[in-house]
């Protein structure tokens, strides 16, 4: 079945229009603190008079978006960084089906890969973004009926919220990721950093609900 004919919303994310379906995550706000993340690193201002870091990542750099649903990181990132090369993956069909839809809508040349986290990936990246499931199935402050419309496999996961996340690092560390953008609830972020600093990954900053780490050198 084409995106196209399924039921479908318009939603703004980085102030472009991204169809999304009842199978994707809706995207969020707090989600586009992930793409000013990336634009730090590629030495671009992402706020308006703000002087830009210096680069660490090369024109060229490449980037994988793990968990893409609408496709919303990965297609921004392109639209945003036309020299980077973008690839990026989900465990969902379904989801990839519509982040395909966006990325033709939108022009992004994005390179979609059906994986289980880095499981059918292959190559080198010089980051690693991913807004995986952090959702704590007993967090009480959560409205569960307003997020009963978006897929379970979007934001639930075990060892609360974190199990996913934590396998990302551990992936990332065998396979010496240089760098990790991840989004995760700020009460989860202190959790995560020192998971991964134990996993040789140092903590770069924080920028709202984006953690930003780099792997130590040996
Ligand atoms: C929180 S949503 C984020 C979607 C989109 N990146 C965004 O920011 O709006 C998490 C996405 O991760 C995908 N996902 C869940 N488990 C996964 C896994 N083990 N490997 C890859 N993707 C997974 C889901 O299908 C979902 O599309």
């Amino acid at each position: 079945m084409n995106a196209n004919s399924l039921k479908h919303n318009i939603v703004d994310f980085y102030g472009r229009d991204f169809v999304v379906t009842k199978d994707v995550l809706i995207p969020r706000p707090e989600t586009e603190m992930m793409i000013d993340t990336v634009l730090d690193l590629a030495g671009r201002s992402y706020l308006p008079g703000v002087k830009p870091k210096e680069a660490v990542l090369a024109e060229k750099c490449k980037i994988l978006d793990v968990g893409t649903g609408s496709g919303c990181i990965a297609v921004t990132l392109k639209l945003e960084l036309p020299e980077a090369q973008i690839t990026a993956s989900d465990v969902s069909e379904l989801a990839l089906k519509v982040a395909q839809e966006n990325a033709t809508r939108l022009g992004a040349k994005v390179k979609f890969i059906k994986s289980d986290l880095l499981g059918n990936i292959s190559g080198d990246f010089d980051v690693v973004v991913a807004n995986l499931p952090y959702v704590d199935k007993d967090w009480d402050w959560i409205d569960k009926k307003a997020l009963s419309k978006e897929p379970s496999i979007a934001l639930y996961a075990d060892n609360h919220g974190l199990a996913l996340i934590y396998r990302l690092i551990d992936q990332a560390t065998e396979r010496k990721v240089s760098r990790l953008v991840l989004e995760a609830d700020p009460c989860q972020h202190q959790k995560i950093i020192s998971y991964a600093k134990d996993r040789n990954y140092q903590l770069n900053g924080i920028h709202g609900f984006a953690i930003c780490l780099s792997i130590l050198r040996a």
